[in-house]
């Protein structure tokens, strides 16, 4: 039931509709029995310095932010996280007492699942799979955390995979090779891999037939992890439990970055496994 005494968070972006963090967070909120509530918020690319002033306006306590927010949102924060100020995008607002503090559960999201695999990226050589700015927030906490990374992305934007790896590289002072996304340069540096990580879209649904690498590339003692969501299990994973790879799947990032959200908004410990069932019914609807 929803009191003078609610507290509410939310999501703000363009489009919206088809998000799963309102009934993420809304099962999460019931499970714990706190009077809170979670709204998604579609607001223009237009009209998104209104929205931020109405955080503190409507004393909301909490929002999360995506495309196209994600970076025009910094400069309209009271303060940033450092890790989000260096990757340049922001996911997490809270609200302490009218202070506007920016974070990137992306990232912190992301490397929560690994660890809870039991897989610690310090000194692990990661072949990071595309460029953009998914790819940026992992890449730079792999690289905090101490991982060797090699990006790859197709070749007309190749670009931007030089210019994320000499931007991780100046933040760093890590080496990061950016190479050309084929056959060719992928084989020898898989063979050399410890993770490899999908954050290109391909696999997504409806193309659910499509893998952005051959399978024959697949060995045993990799870890694969793909940032896709829809379906929980894309045919790039399929192909790596086939090959007797780990596999995981971008739910876990998903749910991790939700998990760690409810915890800043909220003070207690994110209910994990009720936030996964309620995606993953919120992914068959
Ligand atoms: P996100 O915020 O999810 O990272 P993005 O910034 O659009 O989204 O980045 C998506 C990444 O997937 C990019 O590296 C993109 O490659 P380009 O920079 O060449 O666009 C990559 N990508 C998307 N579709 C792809 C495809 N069919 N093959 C290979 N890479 C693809």
């Amino acid at each position: 039931m929803i009191s003078g005494k609610t507290k509410i968070c939310g999501l703000i972006g363009d489009p919206i509709e088809h998000s799963m963090s309102p009934a993420m967070h809304n099962a999460a909120f019931k499970n714990r029995g706190l009077d809170y509530v979670y709204l998604p918020f579609r607001v223009a690319k237009t009209r998104l310095g209104e929205a931020i002033l109405g955080i503190k306006a409507l004393n909301i306590r909490g929002l999360n932010v995506t495309i196209p927010h994600k970076v025009s949102v910094i400069p309209l924060l009271d303060e940033l996280d450092p890790l989000a100020e260096k990757i340049g995008a922001v996911n997490t607002i809270i609200n302490n007492d009218g202070v506007l503090k920016g974070y990137n559960t992306d990232a912190h999201g992301f490397l929560r699942a690994l660890l809870e695999q039991d897989i610690e990226p310090d000194g692990k050589s990661i072949v990071m799979l595309g460029a953009g700015g998914a790819s940026r927030a992992i890449s730079f906490i792999l690289a905090e955390r101490g991982a060797n990374l090699v990006i790859l992305n197709r070749q007309l934007e190749l670009d931007w995979a030089v210019k994320l790896g000499n931007s991780i590289s100046r933040t760093f002072g890590r080496e990061v090779k950016a190479l050309e996304l084929n056959e060719q340069n992928l084989a020898p540096v898989l063979r050399k891999a410890n993770i490899l990580v999908n954050t290109t879209s391909v696999g997504m649904s409806p193309n659910t037939n499509e893998t952005p690498i051959p399978a024959r590339l697949l060995e045993s003692d990799l870890v694969v992890f793909d940032i896709v969501y829809n379906p929980v299990k894309t045919k790039l994973l399929t192909e790596a439990e086939s090959a007797g790879a780990k596999a995981i799947s971008g739910l876990e990032m998903l749910v991790w970055q939700g998990a760690l959200a409810f915890e800043m908004w909220t003070g207690l410990t994110a209910p994990l496994e009720i936030m996964r069932k309620a995606t993953i019914r919120a992914l068959k609807k």
